[in-house]
């Protein structure tokens, strides 16, 4: 009986032992990428915490630094006042409103995160893109949404930073799921084949 014991301990700890060197090695996969020799950003607007849920979980699988694009003029708390108010109207009339200083200058990647917002990317995010100099940088959008999708904001994105290079955005509704996790594992290593 002892014995049976002893080898399903000596079983359960082989298991543990594999399971642990296998989560580490996956950690490494994303810290050795080709991206990890460059200065990353990683730069997002939220209004709700979506987007900055996510971001944390890049930062988390990145080394890179982080900061939050906050306009001068912070939007209303009230979902209706933001939404259908001030958010709408800048919308409507194309406003890149005045943000927060930001320096991109000393970063080669920036991922840019923003929630979906009228079928685009959120103002201060389009200021962020237009009133900084993206020339020869590259860019790696992350979208929250309501359930509408990315829509074109890639698109939108390379649009405002011009001379930048967009690659594959990562997409997720409000929070994620606990799929979430492992699917900005592969996108990250997509990112690093697709930044070769
Ligand atoms: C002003 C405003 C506009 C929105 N427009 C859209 C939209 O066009 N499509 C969509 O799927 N979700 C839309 N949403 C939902 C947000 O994209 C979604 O909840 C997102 O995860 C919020 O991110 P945050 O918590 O970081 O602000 C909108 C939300 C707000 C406040």
């Amino acid at each position: 009986m002892k014995k049976i014991l002893s080898v399903i301990l000596l079983l359960t700890v082989i298991c543990f032992g594999s399971m642990y060197v296998l989560a580490q090695n996956k950690e490494k996969e994303v810290k050795n990428m080709s991206l990890e020799n460059k200065k990353i950003l990683i730069a997002y607007f939220s209004w709700g915490g979506n987007t900055k849920f996510i971001a944390e979980k890049i930062h988390s699988k990145v080394n890179a630094d982080m900061f939050r694009i906050e306009p001068v003029v912070p939007y209303p708390t009230d979902y209706n006042e933001t939404a259908y108010g001030i958010a709408k109207t800048q919308k409507e009339k194309g406003t890149h409103p005045p943000i927060k200083n930001t320096d991109i200058k000393p970063y080669d990647v920036i991922f840019v995160g923003t929630p979906a917002w009228w079928y685009t990317m959120a103002p201060p995010v389009m200021t962020f893109l237009a009133e900084n100099n993206f020339e020869g940088k590259t860019i790696i959008p992350f979208i929250t949404h309501g359930g509408g999708g990315g829509y074109t904001i890639n698109k939108d994105m390379a649009e405002l930073a011009k001379g930048s290079r967009v690659l594959s955005p990562l997409v997720v509704y409000e929070r994620g799921t606990s799929e979430t996790e492992k699917e900005i594992v592969d996108w990250i290593n997509k990112l690093n084949k697709e930044f070769k």
